[in-house]
């Protein structure tokens, strides 16, 4: 196994309460894997994510990944945001290659590697303008290519297309998609849209809240070509519909 959740516990305090943001998770996931995290508002998505990404310490268990246990972010995964988090200073292409002026490469190799990727996410007509002066998927296309163009083992995704439209949105998984399986990328992707994990992933992990827990895994075995009408498509959307019609308990787990 690549990543190893290990009986994974996240607590917070807020005031003189506990929130237990995730209790006793535990999952593996392989090289190469999609994986979309969907479940309901404060089920605890994003605090794994931060856990995986190694920007917050889990209260116990552990995270290891490809042999080593996370305890700090590492360059060789990144992390996107739903908000972008472009440089609003820089140029399209400069914000691509700030993460290549870390790695010291000789300049003209971050120009290739940059143009290489704002081409592949099809902006290379953009290269010069700035963020402000582009729509919304346009700069989380951006945001890809920062992410691709250092090369990342892995990359985790927090709800990159919550706030695009639905047509932009449905391009932008159709594009994520591809990158994933051309790249051979290994990806965590957090989400509460249904469709929209289907589509991605290869596995949905369903988790409930109070606490943060996994409830179930879902398989999507729908291969490489993927059409949201196909019946097949439809029959695993239902099955994970299923799954959130049963009637959760749902009472917050405090202590004091
Ligand atoms: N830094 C923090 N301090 C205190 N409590 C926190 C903190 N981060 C998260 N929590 C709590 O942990 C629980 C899980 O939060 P989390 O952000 O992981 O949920 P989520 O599944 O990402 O939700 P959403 O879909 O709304 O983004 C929530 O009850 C939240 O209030
Ligand atoms: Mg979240």
């Amino acid at each position: 196994m690549y990543i190893h959740i290990d009986h994974v516990s996240k607590e917070y305090k807020q005031n003189d309460r506990v929130i237990k943001a995730l209790k006793d998770v535990s999952l593996t996931i392989e090289r190469r894997e999609f994986i979309c995290l969907l479940g309901s508002s404060g089920c605890g998505k994003t605090t794994l994510l931060n856990l995986l990404a190694g920007f917050e310490a889990p209260s116990s268990g552990r995270i290891v990944i490809d042999g080593t246990e996370v305890k700090r972010p590492s360059p060789k995964y990144v992390t996107i945001f739903q908000n972008y988090s472009l440089l609003p200073w820089r140029t399209v292409q400069k914000n691509v290659e700030l993460g290549l002026e870390a790695k010291r490469l000789p300049k003209k190799e971050i120009h290739d590697i940059s143009s290489r990727y704002l081409n592949l996410v099809g902006l290379e007509n953009f290269s010069k303008a700035h963020p402000y002066q582009l729509s919304g998927g346009m700069q989380q296309r951006v945001a890809i290519a920062c992410a691709l163009a250092v090369d990342p083992d892995i990359i985790f995704m927090d709800e990159p297309f919550g706030a695009l439209d639905a047509f932009t949105r449905t391009k932008m998984q159709d594009e994520i998609f591809n990158i994933q399986r051309g790249q051979q990328k290994t990806i965590v992707f957090v989400t509460h849209d249904i469709e929209e994990a289907v589509f991605l992933s290869d596995r949905i992990v369903i988790m409930t809240p109070n606490p943060g827990k996994i409830k179930k895994i879902i398989p999507v075995n729908l291969g490489d070509h993927r059409s949201r009408t196909n019946v097949d498509f439809q029959s695993i959307r239902h099955r994970v519909f299923a799954e959130f019609e049963v009637t959760e308990n749902d009472t917050t787990e405090y202590y004091i």
